[in-house]
């Protein structure tokens, strides 16, 4: 089965907005998902620039094609188990 996978954003503003709590999933990933994601770091991916969704906040991170934004290590954990699911049906 091919990974899921999950690019957490390692640009300044994003950094500065707590993405390093959540590259804890790249170490202690939960175990029910832990063998089914494929963890990348990336560079400033632009989100933190787009003035026009100022309702969108960082840290940034893609699970899939999906853009979690104010990503915390709860929140992503949560969208992969969705998108995991969801590859299932
Ligand atoms: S620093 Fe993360 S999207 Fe720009």
């Amino acid at each position: 089965m091919e990974k899921l996978t999950v690019k957490i954003c390692s640009g300044t503003s994003c950094f500065v907005m707590g993405a390093a709590q959540i590259q804890a999933l790249e170490f202690t990933p939960p175990e029910d998902i832990a063998d089914k994601i494929e963890i990348i770091e990336v560079r400033c991916m632009n989100h933190c620039k787009d003035i026009d969704a100022t309702h969108r906040r960082g840290p940034f991170v893609m699970v899939g094609d999906e853009l979690v934004s104010e990503a915390t290590y709860e929140k992503v954990v949560n969208k992969i188990r969705e998108v995991l699911n969801k590859d299932c049906k």
